[in-house]
């Protein structure tokens, strides 16, 4: 899914500019996040997504907020494979971390360390959706999260039988 495909793709790059020239930002597309999708790339289709659904549904929405919590819901910045979180699972760990982060780097307001903290309910039981924004950015977090995974799997299965050919 890509930003050109939104009604309104200068408003949504209007609100992602001032973060995409940030260096910490940026340092996503150095992490792997499922198959061969960066961090990076996986936000971007988080914000995408999301704001395909909000368009689709017709619902009143503060697209900033949506926006800006589906960038930075990963804004984790490791390599979540090979890091260790003081014994704390990456998935459960990692929207604590990524909304810490956000909060120190971008002072971002409680809406959106709301979106980005609940993004991965419901594994992390008890924070819990509670804004449309919200809601939205989980939801598309786990479809661009099931597509990723699911070609990052069929690319590694060609590659598998192409090997086995030859
Ligand atoms: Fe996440
Ligand atoms: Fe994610």
């Amino acid at each position: 899914m890509s930003l050109q495909n939104m009604k309104q793709p200068d408003k949504v790059q209007a609100h992602l500019s001032a973060y995409l020239s940030d260096r910490a930002v940026c340092s996503m597309d150095e992490f792997i996040q499922h198959g061969t999708t960066t961090t990076l790339e996986h936000c971007l289709s988080v914000v995408s997504a999301s704001c395909a659904i909000a368009e689709h549904l017709h619902l009143r929405i503060n697209y900033k907020n949506l926006i800006v919590g589906a960038l930075l819901h990963d804004f984790y910045l490791y390599d979540w494979h090979t890091h260790q979180d003081e014994g704390t699972l990456h998935g459960f760990a990692h929207p604590r971390i990524a909304c810490r982060n956000a909060a120190m780097r971008f002072h971002i307001s409680p809406e959106v360390q709301h979106i980005i903290r609940t993004h991965m309910w419901p594994l992390t039981l008890r924070f819990v959706p509670r804004s449309r924004e919200a809601i939205i950015v989980c939801l598309a977090d786990k479809y661009c999260s099931t597509l990723e995974t699911v070609s990052g799997f069929w690319r590694h299965a060609k590659t598998l039988g192409r090997k086995r050919r030859v």
